[in-house]
């Protein structure tokens, strides 16, 4: 088995600063983790739940993908991370059974961690990112 835990899930949102806030009324949730990640034009939040986190992410430039999504799709569930031991084993694992990686290599993702998405045509329409702590 690949899967370790469930790293993420990720949800896209116009207004990070809203979003924290709701999820602080309504689950006391905090956030233990705020990053701008350059490289992918998104600001996100990562709020724990047990070993696994909630991650609300919003675009900070009109061509990263997020705001594509954002007009296209409005606020929503963006992603799913998947932590894995080693993401270059599971890039290819996924690609040896019909997956179509995003990034063909593994690359820097936010807090430190090694990251490769995989496209949601050719995995059951979901956008799927691997994750190495
Ligand atoms: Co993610």
């Amino acid at each position: 088995m690949i899967l370790t835990e469930i790293d993420h899930v990720a949800i896209a949102v116009h207004d990070l600063d809203a979003a924290i806030a709701f999820y602080r009324e309504a689950f006391g949730a905090e956030v233990v983790h705020r990053e701008v990640v350059e490289r992918d034009g998104v600001d996100e939040a990562l709020l724990a739940v047990a070993e696994s986190y909630v991650q609300l992410l919003t675009a900070i430039r009109d061509d990263s993908p997020v705001a594509k999504y954002l007009e296209k799709r409005g606020e929503g569930l963006h992603h799913v991370g998947y932590r894995v031991e080693d993401c270059a084993v599971a890039l290819a694992s996924m690609v040896a059974a019909g997956a179509t990686p995003i990034d063909d290599e593994p690359r820097p993702g936010s807090r430190g961690t090694t990251v490769a998405f995989i496209h949601p045509k050719g995995a059951l329409g979901t956008l799927i990112e691997l994750v190495e702590e």
